[in-house]
């Protein structure tokens, strides 16, 4: 009788630690639901940013640009009979205005999807982009890939390649540095990817802070995607002493890895 009744209280003990590890489960459950969810709307948000920037500069930009070669054209058709100086004068201007919106057109479908990327893959596409900052914002940018170059699927280049291009484009508006460096390694299961420049820095936590107010979608909008991956990005910096922003990825198998 005794025994029975121990029996039954260390039953009723293991089932109540069952039900409680069952709730603790769900409750995780929940939270990694929530936690999905909070990243997927995230990055659908900075998608739009992105889609709103593009609207307001082909609006602005090549939308005003060829308003203007429209009536440079028209008012050269207007004196082309009895004022030639004038006619050959707008046409001039004309061919300068077209040959800027072309340039404008080719530079905004690069930022949009850069054909390298999918004709050569993300080494080209990555020494492009550093070519490209380093002719138009003058800065030093040195390379580091592990050789050969690690393998990368599709959407994990894409991605690689949308961190640096970000990366490079803050350290051109934010950073007044002279250098840059570039490093992607693999390291066992993982894939690093390091953005170190050698600027102005700045309060890690402020720059991701304005991101989570909504104020800019860069750092953060990186930050998500990365996590989506299964990955994590940080932000290295103090003011006056540079910035790094280091990217580990993990890599679907472990397949032929370094030690
Ligand atoms: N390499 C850097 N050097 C110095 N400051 C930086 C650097 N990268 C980011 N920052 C700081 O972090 C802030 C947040 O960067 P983030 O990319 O999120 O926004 P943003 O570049 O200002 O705007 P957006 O990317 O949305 O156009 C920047 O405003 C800047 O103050
Ligand atoms: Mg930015």
């Amino acid at each position: 009788m005794h025994d029975d009744t121990e029996e039954r209280a260390a039953l009723r003990r293991k089932l109540d630690d069952v039900l409680l590890q069952q709730r603790e489960l769900i409750e995780r459950l929940q939270k990694g639901q929530d936690y999905f969810q909070h990243l997927a709307r995230s990055v659908w948000r900075v998608q739009e940013d992105e889609r709103r920037r593009l609207a307001h500069e082909l609006h602005d930009g090549i939308g005003h640009s060829l308003t203007a070669l429209i009536h440079l054209v028209a008012q050269a058709t207007d004196a082309l009979g009895e004022r030639p100086d004038e006619a050959r004068d707008r046409l001039a201007r004309a061919r300068d205005v077209a040959q800027s919106t072309l340039k404008d057109t080719r530079d905004l479908s690069r930022l949009l999807r850069p054909q390298i990327l999918d004709d050569l893959g993300l080494e080209p596409a990555l020494r492009w982009l550093a070519r490209t900052y380093q002719d138009d914002h003058r800065l030093a940018v040195s390379l580091e890939f592990d050789q050969p170059f690690p393998e990368v699927d599709g959407d994990l280049s894409t991605l690689i390649f949308r961190v640096t291009q970000e990366s490079l484009s803050n350290i051109a508006k934010h950073a007044a540095a002279t250098h840059v460096n570039v490093s992607l390694r693999r390291r066992s299961i993982y894939l690093t990817l390091a953005i170190r420049d050698d600027g102005a820095g700045c309060d890690p936590e402020a720059a991701f802070a304005a991101s989570s107010q909504g104020r800019s979608s860069g750092l953060g909008g990186m930050r998500d995607r990365v996590r989506l991956f299964g990955g994590m990005l940080r932000l290295d910096s103090k003011p006056g002493e540079g910035s790094t922003v280091s990217a580990q990825f993990p890599l679907p198998s472990t397949a032929g890895a370094a030690p």
